[in-house]
Order: C-alpha cells, then structure tokens, then sequence
C-alpha cells in the first residue's frame, strides 16, 4: 500500500493502522439487546469476532483476520444472545475490512489519547452490561426510569449515567453558517436547527479532538437544499458535492476521519434528503452514524449504526400549549387524522376511510369548526401514516396531547427503539391491514388502552424539546442513541513495522 506522498513521514517504520471491532453483543438486532429485559439466553459465542463472520459469510474473510492482532476486545464481550446473525453483520465486516486499511504516513501525537478514550469507554461497556446482567438499580435525584415502556430500565439508567460521566463530542469547526453550524429551526424539520444548535453549545462539546468519543460532522442540510439545489434543473450533484468537500477537508486536514473511515462520526438532518447527501461518501453513508428524520430501513438506514430522530413539529419554537389534553374517560372521537395525501399509504387511508364513517374521523383538509390540536386533545388514537416520508411529526403530537400514535408505515425505524418498547405506548398497523383498522383498534380492551395512553404520557418527557434541555428529554435521547451506538464499536491501532 503506497504512502501518501507526505515527505514529512517519521523515517520510524512504525505506521499507525486503526481498525474498528464490533463489540458482537450489542450489536445484533439494532442495540435491542444490551437493554432488553430479559437476560440473554446465553450460547458460547465463537473464539473471535472476525472467525465468527468469517463462517457466516463463507468465502469473504477479511485479510485483518490472518495478520493483524487479536481482537481482543470482541473476545472479552459478554456472550450475546442467542440470535440470528443478521444482515449488519456483513456490512460490520467491511468496516473492519475497509477500516484495516487505512493509513496515515505520519503520526499525530494526539492519537496517543485513543487508548485511553477506548480505556474508559470499555470501563462504560462493563458496567452498563454489569447493570443488566445483576439487574440492580442506580439511583438518580432526578429521575429513576421504570415502566412498562423501558425495555431494560436499570441498563438504560446506567448507560444514561456513564454518558452525562463522558461523552465527548468533537465539531468539526471549519465552514461557517448557514451551510454549516446552523440550521433552521422552525417549521416541520425545525428540530434539525434545534439540535444542531444544542450540541454546539453542550457541556458535551469538547475543543480536544483528541479526548472525543464522537466527531460531528456539522452540516446543515436545510440549508444546503435552500441554497445549492436549483429546482429546474433537478441536480442532486451540487448538493451532495458539498458533503463530499466538507469530508474531504477534514478528512485531509485532520487524522480522525482516515482513522476509521468515518465510524466514529455522525451527520444529523431531518430533511427528507439527508439520505442523499450522505451517500455523497461513501464511507459517510455506509459506516458513519447518520441521525435521520427519513428512518426507512428499504433506503439504507441501519437500526444498529444509525439513529432515527422524531419529526417534531413546535408551530411557535417552543412546546407551549403543545402538551396535555382530555383524560382517557372524555376521549370522544376514536381515530383521527388531517392531512395532505402524501404519497401511496395516506391515499390508501383515504380511500378505505374518507368520509365513510363518524368514528373514523378522517380528513383531507380539516372541516372549519374542528381545530387540529383539539382533535389530538380529545381522540383516543390518532392515525401517523408515512409521507413522502416516513417520519411524521404526528407520532410526537400524539405523545405531547395524550392521543395514543397508531403509526401506518412500512420500514420505519421508530426512535429510541433499543431504549423504549413502543408496543407499550402506540398501535401498528401494517399498511395492508387498512381496511381492518375500526377492527384492529376496536379489539384493544379499554384497560389496555387507558394502559397505553397512560404509558405515552410517561413516555413523552423523552420526546420534550427544552430550552436549554433538560436531563432525559430528547436532546439528551438523540445523544444518548449515538453513544450507545459509538460503545457498540471498538478502536484498535495497531503498529506495523
Ligand atoms: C429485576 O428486579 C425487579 C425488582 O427489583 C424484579 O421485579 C424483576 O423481576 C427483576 N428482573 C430480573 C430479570 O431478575
Ligand atoms: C486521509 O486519506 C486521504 C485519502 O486516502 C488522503 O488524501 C489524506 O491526506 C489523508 N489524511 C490525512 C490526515 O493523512
Ligand atoms: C362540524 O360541523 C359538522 C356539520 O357541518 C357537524 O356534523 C360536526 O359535528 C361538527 N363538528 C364539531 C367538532 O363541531
Ligand atoms: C422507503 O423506501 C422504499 C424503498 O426506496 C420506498 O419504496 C418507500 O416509498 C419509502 N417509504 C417512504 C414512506 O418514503
């Protein structure tokens, strides 16, 4: 492998080579294992992590196996649950390919610092997994998660605790706004400008790249839609060339990208086109955490390495007037909806239920003597469907005004998903079954329902937007779902002579 034509190389033959192991355990089944409930039923785990793919995908064994060193840390992972491997694990393989080789022709005195950013991150991984295993409780002023809608609450608590102990966000400063640094934070996609903007200012934020767990990636791409993308004549290019020059000069400028080709990264948009931009780089859409809005599983999203970021939709920038609403008893209307017919599942739901029946309270354009809100506030369910996409910000108006969310949607990755089980607060239904919904939701007992709507109410502080955030609300949610994600994975080097 060729040196970059970097005459400043240390004349020590000694080359940094960093690869990226996946702790196995957490990772099977999108992160849903190290919080679940119930302790894994336990089957011995193979001796290395890289055999273990080796034998599941046959012929592809990454050349890392054979010369570098031992993975010592996939070893010493807990023994994962019995599960079937899944389609991650492939795409985790050429990770660990692809991260293999990467190179630097120079050393940076500040990679120094991984070992002992990885020291403590394996510290977090042993406690958390100490945590569920003993299922023993932390204690938190504040507030102590339990429910039925934790998954594993003690896990969950542990790993929220080592977080606030040390996450560490690195952004990127370079580019100024509007394209980078900010973003709108009104309208449907607001909650992509909020977020932005609360990370830049977090006490996460470290100016020590080499101390950070995570590197943000700080691009706006509401931005980016409103000022490169030209409406004629419909080119994705300038858009996606400015993701691939922005990875590029901090690719070259600093050594943390090269190092795991984009694994310990993450970009966050909710517009409909983040997606795209990222595919922009490869090693950006295939390795690094994108936080999306436009969570659909069929167009790459990956619930183990990505995280699904709710739509919400704040009219006024804030939460005011937005929570609360009638209790359970004076729930008049049993389903609702309101909206545009946004692509084929809405026109679906229009077809089967438009004006056919005064249960079913669904409507294109909203008769003038009902109010939106008032409708959440006082029916039992209200219907999400996908849009042109498949976030909407119904599900958190659902949550905010006590309507139990019935989420119509194909190949939706729900948020928090390895934290929360959504069956405990919200209805499916699968987008075949639409005719059947009166059925579907008429069959729910009423104590199962007010359990439900009960539970969403509980739920909704981890949907809450806070000025500045508060602990448990959906800042600290998102950046918790990047951590969990950045502790599913291990940073070796390696010295190679
Ligand atoms: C964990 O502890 C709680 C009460 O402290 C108990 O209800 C629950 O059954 C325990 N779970 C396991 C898996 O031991
Ligand atoms: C990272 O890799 C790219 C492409 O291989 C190279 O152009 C760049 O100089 C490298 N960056 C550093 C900091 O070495
Ligand atoms: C709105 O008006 C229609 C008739 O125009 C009536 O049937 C319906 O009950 C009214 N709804 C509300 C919420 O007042
Ligand atoms: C999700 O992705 C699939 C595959 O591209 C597409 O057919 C579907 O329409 C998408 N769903 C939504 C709601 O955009």
């Amino acid at each position: 492998m060729p040196l970059p034509p970097d005459s400043s190389s240390p004349s020590s033959s000694s080359k940094l080579v960093y690869f990226v192991v996946v702790i196995p355990l957490i990772l099977l089944s999108g992160l849903v294992l190290i919080l679940n409930h119930n302790p894994s039923t336990t089957f011995s785990w193979p001796l290395s992590f890289l055999d273990a793919l080796n034998s599941h995908s046959g012929a592809r064994a990454p050349a890392a196996a054979a010369e570098g060193p031992e993975p010592a840390a996939s070893r010493a992972a807990l023994q994962p649950p019995a599960a079937q491997p899944t389609q991650d694990q492939s795409l985790v393989m050429e990770n660990v390919q692809s991260a293999k080789t990467a190179k630097f022709g120079k050393t940076y005195t500040n990679l120094d610092n991984l070992d002992m950013v990885e020291a403590s991150l394996a510290q977090a991984r042993a406690t958390i997994q100490e945590a569920q295993r003993n299922n023993e409780t932390s204690y938190d002023p504040d507030y102590v998660p339990t429910g039925p809608m934790y998954r594993n609450p003690n896990a969950f608590l542990r790993s929220y605790l080592e977080m606030e102990k040390l996450f560490k966000i690195y952004v990127y400063e370079d580019g100024e706004p509007p394209l980078y640094h900010y973003s709108k934070s009104l309208g449907i996609l607001g909650i992509e400008g909020i977020l932005i903007h609360q990370i830049e200012i977090s006490k996460f934020r470290t100016r020590d790249p080499g101390k950070a767990h995570v590197y943000f990636i700080p691009l706006s791409v509401q931005s980016i839609v409103a000022y490169a993308y030209v409406r004629h004549n419909r080119a994705w290019s300038p858009l996606q060339n400015i993701a691939r020059d922005y990875v590029k000069l901090i690719s070259t400028k600093y050594p943390y990208w090269n190092r795991t080709l984009g694994c310990d990264h993450f970009i966050l948009g909710c517009h409909d086109w983040t997606p795209m931009i990222s595919n922009a780089v490869p090693d950006l859409f295939k390795n690094s955490i994108r936080v999306l809005c436009n969570a659909n599983t069929s167009e790459g999203f990956k619930p183990s390495t990505d995280v699904s970021l709710p739509e919400i939709y704040l009219p006024h920038g804030t939460m005011d007037g937005l929570i609360g609403g009638m209790p359970p008893s004076e729930r008049s209307v049993l389903v609702f909806y309101a909206g545009g017919i946004h692509g084929y599942i809405r026109q679906v739901l229009m077809d089967q239920w438009k004006d056919k029946d005064p249960d079913i309270q669904i409507h294109e354009y909203l008769p003038k003597n009902m109010s939106y809100y008032s409708m959440f506030r006082k029916s039992k369910y209200c219907i999400c469907p996908s849009g042109w996409e498949v976030a909407s910000p119904r599900m958190v108006e659902g949550l905010y005004m006590g309507c139990v969310p019935v989420l119509l949607k194909d190949h939706y990755a729900k948020p928090f998903n390895d934290v929360l089980d959504w069956s405990t607060f919200s209805v499916d239904v699968p987008v075949n079954q639409i005719p059947d919904l009166k059925k579907i939701l008429t069959a729910i007992p009423q104590e199962q329902y007010q359990e439900m709507q009960k539970t969403g109410i509980l739920v909704r502080r981890h949907f809450e937007v806070n000025f500045p955030p508060k602990r448990y609300d959906v800042f600290h949610m998102i950046l918790h779902s990047i951590w969990l994600r950045r502790i599913n994975i291990q940073l070796h080097d390696t010295h190679e002579s």
